[in-house]
């Protein structure tokens, strides 16, 4: 029996939502169906909602700070969800995933260090690292049988060349791919190999989908808890990302500490307010909601498979394994970049993610996001075939 309702449609608009109220904006044209940027048309568990309500109605808001609780929060959800046991001391907080791989990366290597991708990839995985005038190296993945491999020659072909940094997406965006463990150990061999740190970015990992299973990498061996740096949220989890709560983890005091003192140099003195309250009620109690979305994402992946096979089998479906992004396969159209995007905001009045902002590799994709009632799917399926069929 189903205890929430997925398919009940929330008005967003005027919420300063960047998917529904900034469409304009970014795609140059009114009155487009959203389905970009990657958060979920849902409301977050009733428990999370409950907190913030109750913090909002005590009316003084003044500086706060992480108590033991909140760590406790942390830990309990990792081993739970991972068993993965981790330390009080190899956890830090961040605002954003992206600002803290971004400070490590200011933290653990020098302008001119070389930061490994593999691409294509999330897109502030580029900036993170030319922003800040580290070298760009990139590794392709490949498709085969519909999914995401890593050419782990080139892979080692790179990590060769003095390269400081593997900065790694773990469930993979775009591709939605779960690493298995037996890849997370090569790509481990090899790091610990070259000694290169990783930065791993796990923020998708809570969305794996039923059938998949998620490891960190650094759970994997104490060898490995010592190179890396974990980055992990409850952010797209429990669609809280406009809360901006976020985790640095690394059992190798070093790495973190060197990390700390980047945030404090760069002025950040730890989360805010709700920050801290999202935390603690995501993990303590947002598990049996978690476990409803993802039967809910499952049958929506299913239905945009049955969809594209039926009315538009050019298109192949590179099926997430974990969140709600669809990676759709559009080449065999024979569209260029700009016919595809153009196409799905002129014809198809969609507002989408092309691939080609993910790098190389990208060219002839779509991402589509999936994170949105049945209702909306079906509609947003419908636009993406009057978009690319003539
Ligand atoms: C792989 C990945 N990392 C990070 C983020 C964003 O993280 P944050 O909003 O916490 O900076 C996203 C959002 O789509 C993502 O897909």
């Amino acid at each position: 029996m189903s205890n929430y309702n997925f398919d009940k449609e929330i008005n967003r608009k005027n919420t300063s939502s960047l998917k529904w109220d900034f469409v304009e904006e970014r795609y140059g044209a009114k009155d487009l169906l959203p389905m970009w940027v990657a958060d979920m048309d849902f409301a977050s568990p009733d428990e999370v909602v409950e907190a913030l309500v109750k913090r909002a109605q005590h009316p003084v808001y003044g500086y706060t700070g992480t108590t033991d609780s909140v760590y406790q929060s942390v830990m309990n959800w990792m081993k739970n969800q991972y068993d993965w046991n981790i330390s009080k001391e190899a956890i830090t907080f961040s605002a954003g995933v992206v600002s803290g791989f971004t400070t490590a990366i200011l933290a653990l290597s020098e302008p001119g260090d070389k930061v490994l991708i593999q691409t294509p990839v999330y897109t502030p995985f580029f900036d993170a690292i030319r922003n800040n005038n580290r070298e760009l190296l990139q590794s392709p993945l490949r498709y085969v049988d519909g999914t995401m491999q890593i050419d782990f020659e080139h892979f080692e072909e790179q990590l060769k060349q003095d390269v400081k940094l593997f900065l790694f997406c773990s469930p993979h965006n775009p591709g939605g791919k779960v690493w298995s463990k037996e890849d997370l150990l090569k790509i481990g061999e090899l790091c610990l190999k070259y000694n290169v740190v990783i930065l791993s970015d796990e923020i998708h990992a809570d969305l794996c989908l039923p059938n998949y299973t998620h490891y960190p990498i650094a759970s994997l061996s104490n060898e490995l808890a010592q190179i890396t740096v974990t980055f992990m949220a409850p952010s797209k989890t429990f669609n809280v990302a406009g809360i901006q709560a976020s985790l640095i983890i690394s059992e190798n005091e070093e790495l973190l500490q060197q990390i700390q003192t980047k945030q404090y140099q760069i002025g950040f003195h730890g989360l805010n307010l709700f920050a801290i309250e999202v935390i603690s009620a995501s993990y303590d109690h947002g598990k049996p909601w978690l476990e409803e979305l993802l039967q809910y994402l499952q049958q929506h992946v299913e239905t945009v498979q049955t969809f594209f096979k039926a009315e538009l089998p050019e298109v192949t479906v590179i099926a997430p394994e974990a969140s709600y992004l669809v990676w759709l396969d559009c080449r065999a159209l024979g569209y260029s970049d700009e016919e595809l995007k153009s196409r799905m905001i002129e014809k198809g009045k969609m507002a989408i993610s092309p691939g080609m902002m993910y790098g190389p590799g990208g060219e002839g994709f779509i991402r589509l996001n999936i994170g949105c009632t049945t209702e909306t799917l079906q509609e947003g399926l419908k636009r993406v075939k009057q978009a690319l069929t003539n």
